[in-house]
């Protein structure tokens, strides 16, 4: 087992993972609105939201626009996926009693919140998510048509998981929960003192 909780936690944290291995079950709408709506309830810089998310299920023209821009090594496993997602954010926003747009300096930050917490809601629901930045973001901007003031973030996949048997012999030795660096890496009280 690659993952023990140093702290007591909510076990849905330890649980999610990203696997690889799907079966091809279909999803359907109104479930993909249950993901974006947890993603919609994320907190963000001054409640300006700045993700966008535009999504295509299997079968579908944009789940191919979507594919299409994937690396080789993501195209390998994706196919089976049921939705796959790109997710965007504004780069700017305009505060309130205002009409210029200024660069939203936590515009990555706040859509990886959201993003965290649609794969929750998807692993609470029985599906499971999978991010890749390894894609074409040119091609991805082009084939969807996002304009500049938008970021594409990542993809992110959407499935239910499959037998790790299913994938590229590759791949099946990767198909299990990975592990984290220890808190003592990551946590520091009152002083930085990591080296990296
Ligand atoms: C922004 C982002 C980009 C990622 N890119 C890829 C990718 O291109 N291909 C891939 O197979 N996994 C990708 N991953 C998955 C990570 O490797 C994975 O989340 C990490 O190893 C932690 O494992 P876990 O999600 O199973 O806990 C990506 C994850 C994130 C958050």
């Amino acid at each position: 087992m690659t993952r023990t909780a140093q702290a007591p936690v909510d076990a849905r944290f330890i649980e999610r993972w990203s696997p690889r291995s799907f079966t091809g079950k279909a999803i359907t709408t109104q479930e993909m609105m249950s993901l974006f709506e947890a993603a919609r309830w994320a907190p963000s810089t001054s409640n300006t939201q700045p993700w966008r998310f535009v999504y295509g299920l299997a079968g579908s023209a944009g789940f191919d626009a979507i594919f299409n821009s994937l690396v080789p090594f993501n195209q390998g496993w994706a196919n089976k996926a049921c939705a796959l997602i790109a997710v965007c954010s504004a780069t700017t926003s305009v505060a309130p009693g205002t009409s210029e747009a200024k660069p939203s300096p936590n515009h990555a930050f706040d859509t990886g919140a959201a993003w965290m917490s649609l794969a929750l809601q998807a692993q609470s629901m029985g599906w499971r998510t999978h991010a890749m930045g390894g894609f074409n973001a040119d091609a991805l901007r082009q084939t969807l048509g996002v304009p500049d003031g938008f970021a594409v973030q990542c993809v992110v996949a959407v499935g239910e998981q499959g037998p790790r048997e299913s994938l590229p012999a590759a791949l099946q030795e990767r198909e299990m929960p990975n592990g984290r660096q220890p808190l003592e890496e990551m946590v520091a009280e009152g002083h930085f003192h990591f080296s990296r």
